[in-house]
Order: structure tokens, then sequence, then C-alpha cells
């Protein structure tokens, strides 16, 4: 498998450029503030959606300064969406460090939540780019609606699969899906390739959110996030939707009381991911993905062959290899 630093190269010194212009937008002049913000830049994340605003806009045309700033505007609004996740899933650990919610508390996570998505805002309004602000704020939109979704299915604890990938899409996809418009919107207007190249963004953000999902049960503790922590928090994703629908009503009716509890045991979250295991449930999923997967190599399989086509191939396999 190819490793993100070979990934990068068709765009490296844009990206490097990128790193510059992202940490000037996280700056305060309130000292406090301060100190907090300079922690999020350190925490950096794998960057994974700058890369891809800046590939699709290198596979579609010349990069412009439109593509930088997508690439900070996206970036920012990610981090956002985080730090404010965190608070959501009671997550207690991101980029290998506590999240904000521990580090400081929730109040502060809302506003620092906050902060970061204005700043993402004002910087395309700077600039005029409204058509950007325009794709970005519709993602935002389906985020927060899918994290809506999931919350109050998660109450229920009644999902089905379509359930499921109505929230990657929105939660998930949607943004990855700004990323490969916005980038190729900066270099062109053709109305048809900016189609293709957000439905490869959509095929590419579900396999990568499947893979997520099943990173919380396979992890080794690479991933940076606490492993098992969609099961604490009554998560159910597709490895565990499928071992559900596969079980006998009897050991169904139990992992479906063990997942209910408020607070369970180490034993018990360990008893619910061999369920998953014995049950198939992270084949299903692997097999799901690669579908995704396949689709988003057809679309590229569209264009000529050239560094920057065989860069975003590697993209899409190394979202579903990852192991982190
Ligand atoms: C995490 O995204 C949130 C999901 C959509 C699964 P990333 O895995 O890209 O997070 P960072 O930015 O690298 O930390
Ligand atoms: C990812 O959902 C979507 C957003 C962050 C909006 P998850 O809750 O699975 O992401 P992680 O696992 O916390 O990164
Ligand atoms: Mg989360
Ligand atoms: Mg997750």
């Amino acid at each position: 498998m190819s490793t993100l630093a070979d990934i990068r190269r068709p765009v490296a010194a844009e990206m490097r450029e990128f790193e510059s212009y992202f940490s000037k937008t996280l700056r305060s002049d309130i000292p406090f503030f301060r100190v907090i913000l300079n922690n999020i830049i350190r925490r950096k994340g794998k960057q994974l959606r700058p890369l891809l605003v800046f590939l699709s806009a290198r596979l579609n045309g010349t990069i412009t300064e439109t593509t930088y700033i997508a690439a900070t505007f996206i970036e920012l609004l990610h981090t956002a969406t985080l730090v404010h996740d965190d608070v959501v899933d009671d997550a207690s650990e991101r980029r290998g460090l506590p999240t904000v919610n521990v580090l400081y508390n929730s109040k502060i996570a809302v506003l620092v939540g906050d902060y970061l998505l204005a700043q993402g805002m004002l910087i395309s309004v700077s600039k005029k780019r409204f058509d950007m602000l325009g794709i970005v704020s519709d993602a935002v939109r389906e985020i927060v609606k899918g994290e809506l979704i999931q919350l109050q299915k998660t109450r229920k604890l009644d999902i089905r699969e379509e359930d499921y990938f109505r929230i990657i899409r929105m939660k998930t996809a949607a943004l990855i899906a700004a990323c490969t418009a916005c980038g190729t919107s900066s270099v062109t207007d053709d109305p048809e390739t900016i189609e293709k190249m957000k439905s490869f963004g959509v095929n590419v953000g579900v396999a990568f959110q499947i893979k997520d999902d099943l990173l919380d049960y396979t992890s080794n503790g690479l991933t940076g996030k606490r492993e098992g922590n969609d099961i604490k928090e009554k998560k159910i994703t597709l490895p565990l939707i499928h071992a559900l629908r596969e079980a006998g009503p009897v050991e169904r009716r139990k992992i479906k009381r063990i997942i209910r509890k408020k607070k369970k045991s180490r034993s018990e979250i360990s008893e619910v991911i061999t369920f998953v295991k014995n049950h198939n449930g992270l084949e299903y999923a692997e097999t799901k993905m690669q579908e995704y997967a396949d689709r988003a190599i057809h679309i590229l399989e569209e264009y000529p062959e050239s560094e920057t086509r065989s860069a975003m191939m590697e993209f899409v396999i190394f979202s579903t290899l990852r192991k982190k």
C-alpha cells in the first residue's frame, strides 16, 4: 500500500503551503484561547480533506488561490465538527491526545468548534467565494442532520442497513464530496465534471466511514481514538447491524441488552466484539466498503493516466486499508 507521503507527492508543495496558511487562521488575541488553538494546530490529523481538494483540482486543471481557500475552509470545518462530535459522542481521545471536552470541558469545546466554523466562513467571504460558501454550508447542514438522525436512532436502538447508509452519507460523505466538488470547481466551471467528481467524493466518503467504523473494532490502539467507543455509546454501525441480523432471537436480545446498558464493563464490550466477529460482521462491512471503493475507482478510470490520477486511486485504496 502507498503511504500518505506517496499520495501527497503530486501536490506536496501545495500541502506545505496550505499548512502555514491553516495555522495562520488559528490565531486569537485572547491569551487563554491562543493556548487552546495552538493545541489544536499541534495535534494534526491526516489532512486527507485538503489533500483531496488539491488532487481534485490538479486532476481537472491548474491549482489556483481558490483551491487554497477551499482546502483551508474545509479543514477548519472538519476540525470544528470533530471537536463538537467528541462532545456528542462523549469521546475521551482524539489524535492520540485527550479531547477538548476532557482537557477543558464541553462548554469550551462548543465555543472552540463555533470559532473554527466562523473562521472558515470568514475566509471564503473575504475572498468573495460565495459558491464555495454555498457548497460547504450545505455539507455542514448535512453533517448536523446526519449526527441528529444517528442520535435519534441510537436512542431507540433500531437501525437498519439503509438508515446506516443514509447517516454516513450525511455525516461523512457529504464533506468529502464537498472536497472534490470545491477542488474541481476551483479550476473549472463545467457542471458535468464537478458532478462527476462529487460523486467520486461520495463513494470515497462512504468507504472511508465504513473503515472508520471497522477500526472501532480492530484498531489495536493505532487510531488515536478509544477502541470500542461506538459500542460504549450505543452506536450501531454496519458490522453490528449485520451480526444482529444474522443472530438468533435469544442471542440478539442478549446483545441488545448489553448495548442498552449505560455503563458497560470491558468484558461486556468484548462480548459484543466477539459476537460481531462470530457472525461475520467485519467481513460483511469490508465487502460493502469495497463496493464503494470500486465505484470511486471506476470514476477515475474515465480520466487518462497521470501521476495525479494514480495518486487518487491510491487515496481510495488507502482509505480502505488504513490503520488510523
Ligand atoms: C475522522 O476523520 C472523522 C470521520 C469522518 C470518520 P479523519 O480520520 O480524517 O480525522 P483526522 O483529521 O485524520 O483526525
Ligand atoms: C464521524 O463520525 C462524523 C463526524 C465527525 C461528523 P464518528 O463519530 O464515527 O467519528 P470519530 O470516530 O469520532 O472520528
Ligand atoms: Mg465520534
Ligand atoms: Mg468513528
